[in-house]
């Protein structure tokens, strides 16, 4: 294939512009799994179906996630010489009122949420109709956000590699290829300051420097999106909102380290972001960008996407390397690094999505620029999904250096139904639970791991007054002893050994030894795993008896769960006086614990009640209550 030059890179931005900012009407659903799992697929059809109907002619897109994950449906609508809106939580039933408005050359007036700003459209000039509408910049939940991750997720298409070249895709490439001088290149992601975001932190630029400098002479570069944590979704929406963001930081990792060849290992069971990947890597091999000579470079580089093997520990760059060769998917002990001896025993960088995703924009932008967003030493933005018991929910990016507060209060609204936010766990399974008066942390590397907890790659669980910190360290332990590859004895055995303590704990048959016990083991299984599964997995024991031990004390000594959740300590009981006899905990009850006369108070069994707490979600008086 004839290489195409960075002159028709040029006119594929044209193309791209010519699309996100037609001359028409453009609506743009957001269709990342966030907004299916939200009946976006519905929303998009019927507007389709109407516009059908009613004859009007519009461009109507599927973009990927714009991070408000709560409010999807969210379809943004532009019309243009009227302005560019985003109407939230849209359902089918509003596309025929949507459709009639815009007929009529008017904005839709049911469920907007903000106000998009288009290019050189000055805040001062409020939308005609929408002027009490905030700008979405505007929205608490995106005023301390800045994007440089999800620069462009929710706002193109992320089937168009020409919406993404209209964002200057592809030139940070064009540019390190034609500058011919890797080295350099190098030196400008060492002085960016970016760090790994798949969860260590380790410098970009050194990882690369020390593979660039092996003396041998094939490399690989590897794509690390197997995003295995429960609660984190942040590589997910990158890929299926803009794909072509990693796949240009891929290439360039290549051209740097001097490798030809890349893969980017992605989760089985993110079918919606392996489409998207697929078909733009298809695009960008389509276009010369990967493949033989690129850009006339004379730099060869091809990409392979491999599907994940479904397992926690797969994400582990040993482990994935392991995987990728078809040889067992256990982790080895590190060194040998990756980076020195990985990929069929070659030179291997192991890179995030996000590390990634982020090279275009730093090369394009300056590396001086990307060291001054963040903190000292924790250069540009964190992404996490928010999760849990806050009222916002979401993909948020902000600034390293936030604190927790600021991100819990500001970003995420504080706690869901007005309610206290007790702890927050970073980290996912790995990371630890932080309490409310540690609230004033930064949010950095050092100082989350200095709190006992871990970045992570971004999940970020946010938990009330209503969680119990027993109930939690349980649940993550659950999950990593499913997960241990099993391979070394302190993971296998040692977090098996903690799970259990914390089952006889929660179930109110353990003793005040226990409690020593399980901080004695989980220090072993963290000082003598060999990976990073096994280290980390005992963080939630770790930080939850550091922080909230009078919650363990109150379960082992008083035999009582203060949160009220473990259900072998609790009791139910129907407050007489709440309670309007409308006999629907009667009905649902599974165990037929509950008796009472229809429209007099209830009463339920102690000895037939199993504590499932389907009458107390039931109840419409809230009148179900726990009394031990
Ligand atoms: C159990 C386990 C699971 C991991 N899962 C992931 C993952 O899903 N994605 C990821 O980027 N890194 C994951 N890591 C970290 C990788 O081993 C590796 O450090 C990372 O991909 C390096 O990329 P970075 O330098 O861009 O951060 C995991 C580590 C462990 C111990």
């Amino acid at each position: 294939m004839k290489p195409i030059n960075p002159s028709e890179l040029a006119r594929l931005k044209e193309v791209g512009l010519s699309t996100l900012h037609p001359p028409g009407l453009r609506i743009a659903v957001g269709m990342a799994t966030c907004g299916l799992a939200a009946g976006a697929g519905a929303v998009y059809e019927a507007i389709k179906e109407e516009a059908g109907k009613t004859g009007l002619n519009l461009m109507l897109i599927k973009t990927g996630c714009l991070g408000y994950c709560q409010q999807e449906p969210l379809v943004d609508v532009r019309l243009p010489g009227r302005g560019r809106v985003l109407y939230a939580q849209v359902s089918t039933k509003a596309a025929p009122d949507m459709i009639a408005a815009l007929a009529q050359g008017r904005l839709p007036a049911e469920g907007p949420l903000a106000v998009i700003a288009e290019n050189g459209n000055s805040k001062e000039i409020r939308l005609e109709g929408f002027d009490h509408l905030p700008f979405l910049d505007e929205l608490p939940f995106y005023r301390r956000q800045q994007k440089v991750v999800l620069r462009n997720s929710g706002l193109i298409d992320p089937a168009s590699i020409e919406e993404y070249m209209a964002g200057d895709g592809y030139q940070a490439l064009a540019q390190v290829l034609s500058d011919g001088d890797p080295e350099r290149l190098v030196e400008a992601i060492t002085r960016s300051g970016l760090r790994g975001r798949g969860g260590g932190g380790f410098p970009t630029g050194r990882k690369w420097r020390i593979c660039r400098e092996s003396s041998e002479e094939t490399r690989y570069i590897i794509c690390n999106a197997d995003e295995g944590d429960p609660g984190a979704y942040m590589d997910r929406t990158v890929l299926e909102s803009d794909p072509h963001s990693v796949i240009e930081g891929l290439i360039i990792g290549g051209y740097a380290i001097g490798a030809h060849q890349g893969y980017i290992y992605v989760r089985d069971e993110y079918p919606l972001a392996v489409e998207k990947l697929t078909g733009a890597l298809a695009q960008a091999e389509e276009l010369g960008l990967v493949g033989p000579n690129i850009l006339g470079s004379g730099f060869d580089f091809a990409v392979t996407i491999v599907r994940g093997a479904g397992a926690f520990v797969c994400g582990e760059e040993t482990a994935l390397i392991g995987s990728i060769e078809g040889t067992s998917v256990e982790p080895h002990p590190k060194p040998p690094f990756p980076a020195i001896q990985g990929l069929w025993g070659r030179p291997t960088v192991v890179n995030n999505v996000k590390t990634l995703a982020s090279v275009p924009i730093i090369l394009r932008r300056g590396p001086d620029w990307h060291r001054s967003i963040g903190a000292t030493g924790n250069a540009g933005t964190v992404v996490f999904s928010l999760v849990g018991q806050v009222a916002n929910t979401g993909l948020v990016e902000v600034p390293m250096g936030l604190t927790l507060k600021e991100l819990l209060e500001e970003v995420g609204g504080g706690g869901l139904n007005g309610k206290r936010i007790k702890a927050v766990q970073t980290g996912g399974p790995s990371g630890g639970c932080l309490p409310a008066r540690l609230f004033d942390l930064s949010i950095d590397f050092e100082s989350l791991t200095g709190a006992g907890s871990i970045m992570g790659s971004g999940g970020m669980v946010v938990m009330d007054e209503g969680t119990c910190m027993v109930d939690v360290a349980k649940y993550f332990l659950a999950f990593t002893k499913a997960e241990s590859c099993g391979k070394c004895t302190p993971c296998r055995d040692g977090i098996r050994e903690l799970h259990n303590i914390l089952s006889r704990i929660t179930a109110g048959q353990a003793e005040a030894k226990d409690l020593d016990t399980l901080e004695e083991i989980a220090g072993w299984v963290k000082a003598c795993s060999i990976c990073g599964l096994g280290q980390t997995a005992p963080n939630p024991v770790l930080t939850t008896l550091r922080y909230f031990k009078d919650e363990y004390q109150a379960h082992v000594l008083e035999k009582r769960c203060p949160a009220g959740v473990c259900s072998a300590l609790i009791e139910l009981a129907i407050n007489q006086e709440a309670c309007n006899g409308c006999g629907l905990c009667l009905r649902e009850c599974p165990t037929e614990a509950i008796s009472g006369k229809k429209k007099s108070p209830h009463v339920i069994d102690p000895v037939k009640c199993t504590r499932c707490r389907i009458c107390a979600d039931v109840c419409p008086e809230g009148a179900v209550q726990v009394v031990r």
